[in-house]
């Protein structure tokens, strides 16, 4: 059964706990492998799903990641002993979160410790998408930088703009406060609760119409849930300015992907930037990847090396809280 696994230490006394992928920052690993036996799939890809089902028999623990799908076909082949689900990602939209609740199986997940790095990388890739920067660096390599010129590969600035930002969690806030710093106009929000929090940049809640009618930079920070399933479609790129740049740093899901491919080609809207994107990765011939006025990163909102670290010791903190019947440091309730 365990054919494509190292095992990293063994004691029949201790929780078995089973790791998704060979890569998991080491320091949660260590962490792990002092008070369990830990077996990790040897690759640094993600698991089949079928070779997942063999893997998690009998566990106690599952360290998964954004990539690994953990549905009823899991929960079931990992069996009554299976305590806690622990993922390296703050987004639990690959797990089956109403059957580890029936099943009274524990999630952990990474939420705090990655909000700078999303922020961070969520202006980043705004001010990448705005001011062209790959079409700009490829015509410099290229030849096609002739001369300065006065119109060529101009954008819009974020000074003066109106930033609108869907999902005012944690990372909408943490952008909101860093989009501030270069003196934007104003800054909206849309989410389902009015957020204390906003006081602070002066984020205004407005409703998601009138966000996409106002703001120049379109900012999707928002969970993937039923209700954000798909939330900008064709409709919702029709309803934005024609100038307007979109960025989504969240899910895929939470766009309809085909109505934004359209949108772009169309100049419905001016530009996008998607850290994430359906489905991932994305396929080499996807049209996304021939439109100038599209940015594409390999979902790497979290990837700072702090971040990414602080993640996997969490992850770690997580399973070793549930396993020892004590509290998590980050539990989904
Ligand atoms: C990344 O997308 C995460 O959910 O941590």
């Amino acid at each position: 059964m365990f054919d494509n696994v190292v095992n990293m230490s063994s004691s029949a006394a201790r929780s078995r706990v089973y790791i998704t992928r060979s890569d998991m920052p080491e320091c949660g690993v260590n962490l792990l492998k002092k008070e369990c036996d830990v077996k990790v799939w040897d690759k640094a890809t993600p698991i089949p799903h079928a070779e997942l089902l063999k893997a998690v028999v009998g566990v106690n623990g599952i360290y998964c990641s954004l990539s690994d799908k953990i549905d009823k076909e899991v929960l079931d082949a990992a069996g009554p002993d299976l305590k806690v689900i622990g993922t390296i990602s703050v987004g639990y939209d690959h797990i089956d979160v109403q059957e580890c609740t029936k099943r009274r199986i524990r999630i952990g997940y990474t939420p705090d410790v990655l909000t700078a790095a999303t922020a961070e990388l969520t202006v980043a890739l705004l001010l990448c998408t705005s001011r062209r920067l790959p079409e700009a660096m490829h015509e410099a390599r290229t030849g096609g930088w002739v001369s300065w010129a006065p119109t060529w590969m101009t954008g819009p600035g974020l000074a003066d703009a109106t930033v609108g930002i869907v999902g005012f969690g944690r990372i909408g806030q943490a952008v909101a406060r860093r989009v501030k710093a270069f003196d934007t106009a104003r800054i909206l929000y849309n989410n389902r609760s009015e957020k204390p929090e906003a006081k602070e940049t002066g984020a205004v809640k407005v409703s998601f119409d009138e966000l996409l009618a106002q703001s120049d930079f379109v900012i999707c920070c928002a969970a993937l849930v039923p209700e954000t399933k798909e939330l900008f479609n064709k409709q919702a790129f029709e309803k934005m300015k024609r100038t307007a740049i979109f960025i989504n740093t969240s899910r895929g899901g939470t766009v309809d992907q085909n109505a934004l491919i359209e949108a772009l080609q169309n100049n419905t809207i001016r530009a996008a930037g998607l850290d994430v994107t359906t489905p991932e990765p994305l396929p080499l011939d996807s049209p996304l990847f021939k439109l100038k006025n599209c940015i594409i990163l390999p979902h790497i909102g979290s990837a700072t090396i702090e971040a990414r670290n602080l993640m996997s010791e969490l992850t770690a903190k997580n399973i070793l809280g549930a396993l020892n019947n004590m509290e998590m440091p980050a539990e989904l309730k």
